[in-house]
């Protein structure tokens, strides 16, 4: 989705903008931009079609731009096609004002015609541009330049995080949000605006997370926020720990080879801090260990990666528990009319904590009285600040648009608190208690031994990355398991490809598969694995080429009908998709090297889908 990020200060700002938007680049983009002050007046605008490379390269790095003040965007698209002229910023008509935008203005065309009607010319397609326009139209009606943004704002619906210019005034830069993520970054050598920390976090760490309804006027000197009824307010500032060296690729080919390889330390690094003495600790929870007594029926809400955690976390959590767990995707719950009883606990889960749909789901869920927990990977991010309860994943910036170390810290909280869930409700015993606990704490070292063996996995995408249709199969936590895989290869390497319950296939699926069909067969749950192995003859039958996931006890049995076999150590039969993710996130990776895809990048995504 769309990135902003703006700098006022002693720097000429070009560079640090260009800087902030190529660290914007992983949340995917089709043209790019940045607007600056003229020192005496005035503004430069410079903004093109495709990748940032080519922006920069028009302008030499920006390096002979001397001014200190700018608002810089990388746009995804949505109110007008890709090209020069829509790109961000937009600018009025008369030169006065220049913004960037994150966001949806849903009554555009009502203000557009209506500034039309008035001899105002739009020269763009976009939402954005009567943001512009309107604020020149109330500017030149004589009122100062906040007082025109507050007027704006009253008048625009939908969501917005605003980055503006005033070609009069190179000392400020004003910014706003409603329903878009917007961070405000104090330093010594000036002030930021950004959607994404990861765009300056090479200049600060202290940074405030604006609400909705806030404006906030930057200049040299410092930041002052006004709530929606334009009263000074005074922020509260975090700071944000994640290392710079975090955000970039440290010698690795692509971020997400990087993020799989960071694995075992996410997790470890998630894991460690709850668990103590033998038990896990969520210190400072609202939801107390009565409530939780009192938890009839658990929801979990995500989209795409984090969704599929939640279906890995259904079959867990309702065999630790014993109360029914509904997996709900995000972009649906709020229109399926849900019954939400006293004793209902909505799970969100969410890598950016700024998915627009989750968001609606954490909003609809709590409007109808459940307890919101959501598990989120960025501290500060909207999901986290509206939760009654959040537990973070300390998996670190993840950049590329596939994720990997979220979807498995994500699900070792879940499988902490699917521990200490069932010990408050007295639903497990002891000694399974300790058993998954201790397995794991285990895993960073399995994961490793996974890992290990990556050339395996690399040599069976070489011998499969030509096929234009896969299929993954499994049953039970391989079946949820496999909807991860499934989409991991569909994301960076363009393959059509499904997920079935095995058990489906007969009732459909089976039609599809015939010779030279690939089937990836998932068969690591051991108390399935005959079924499994039921389900291979049935494919390769057909004429498929099989290649199949177990565990290194059932290795030698699988390959005695598979094509090829990949094996992960045993671990407790829950935790198993832990370890089984990995191979198949290997495989995807892999197969698009092979094919020669823009993996970080894929195309049509984002990384944080902050629009219906
Ligand atoms: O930031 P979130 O976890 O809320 O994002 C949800 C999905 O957009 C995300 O998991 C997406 O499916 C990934 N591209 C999958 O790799």
């Amino acid at each position: 989705m769309c990135g902003i990020v703006g700098y006022i200060g002693r720097e000429p700002a070009a560079p640090i903008l260009l800087d902030g938007l190529a660290h914007l680049e992983y949340r995917g983009y089709d043209s790019a931009g940045i607007a600056v002050c003229k020192p005496g007046g005035g503004l430069e605008v410079y903004k093109s079609k495709g990748r940032l490379e080519v922006l920069s390269a028009s302008i030499d790095g920006g390096v002979h731009l001397p001014g200190c003040t700018g608002i810089g965007h990388t746009r995804w698209a949505t109110h007008g096609e890709p090209n020069d002229v829509n790109s961000h910023p937009h600018v009025s008509e008369d030169g006065t004002f220049s913004l960037v935008h994150n966001g949806i203005i849903e009554n555009y065309l009502e203000i557009k015609e209506s500034l039309q009607k008035n001899g105002v010319r739009f020269t763009s397609d976009t939402d954005t541009e009567v943001v512009a326009q309107l604020l020149a139209y109330y500017y030149r009606e004589g009122v100062d330049i906040l007082s025109a943004v507050f007027k704006v704002l009253h008048r625009i619906e939908g969501a917005y995080a605003l980055g503006i210019l005033c070609a009069d005034q190179s000392d400020m830069l004003i910014a706003a949000r409603k329903d878009a993520p917007l961070l405000l970054g104090y330093s010594e050598g000036g002030q930021f605006i950004a959607s994404d920390v990861t765009a300056i976090l090479r200049h600060t760490r202290e940074v405030s997370y604006m609400e909705d309804g806030e404006v906030a006027v930057l200049t040299r000197e410092g930041i002052q926020v006004y709530n929606s009824l334009k009263q000074p307010i005074t922020k509260e500032r975090h700071h944000v720990d994640w290392e710079v060296s975090a955000a970039e690729k440290g010698g690795y080919e692509h971020f997400m080879f990087k993020e799989i390889m960071e694995q075992p330390q996410a997790i470890a690094k998630t894991i460690a801090p709850r668990i103590r003495d033998g038990q896990v600790h969520f210190d400072g929870l609202n939801l107390t260990e009565d409530a939780i007594r009192d938890v009839k029926k658990i929801f979990i809400l995500a989209c795409g990666s984090s969704y599929h955690v939640g279906m890995v976390g259904k079959y867990m959590l309702e065999r630790l528990l014993r109360i029914p767990v509904e997996v709900t995707l995000a972009s649906e719950f709020r229109y399926c009319d849900p019954i939400v009883n006293p004793g209902t606990l909505a799970i969100v889960i969410s890598q950016s904590g700024e998915t627009l749909d989750t968001m609606a789901a954490l909003r609809e869920a709590k409007a109808r009285g459940a307890h919101v927990l959501s598990i989120v990977n960025v501290v500060g991010s909207s999901i986290a600040r509206e939760s009654d309860d959040v537990i973070y994943t300390w998996a670190g910036p993840e950049i590329a648009v596939a994720t990997t170390k979220a979807y498995s810290t994500q699900l070792a909280v879940l499988d902490l608190l699917g521990l200490y869930f069932a010990k408050i409700m007295d639903t497990i015993s002891p000694e399974t208690y300790t058993e998954i606990l201790e397995e794991l704490q285990r895993l960073p070292e399995k994961l490793e031994q996974v890992l290990a063996h990556k050339e395996r996995i690399q040599y069976f995408a070489s011998q499969y990355f030509n096929h234009n249709s896969v299929f993954f199969i499994g049953r039970n936590l391989d079946y949820a398991m496999g909807l991860e895989g499934s989409l991991k290869l569909k994301e960076i390497s363009y393959i059509h490809s499904e997920a079935y319950a095995s058990g489906e296939l007969k009732h459909g699926t089976i039609s599809l598969i015939e010779p030279g069909t690939l089937v990836l067969a998932l068969g690591t749950f051991d108390p399935l694995f005959d079924k499994a192995l039921s389900n291979v003859i049935e494919v390769k039958a057909r004429g498929a080429d099989v290649l199949a996931l177990t565990t290194e006890e059932r290795a030698a049995d699988m390959a005695k009908i598979a094509s090829g076999v990949i094996a992960i150590p045993s671990t407790h039969q829950l935790l198993l998709p832990s370890l089984g993710v990995v191979p198949l996130q290997l495989f995807a990776y892999y197969v698009a090297l092979n094919r020669g895809c823009d993996i970080d990048k894929p195309r049509n995504l984002a990384k944080s889908v902050t629009v219906e």
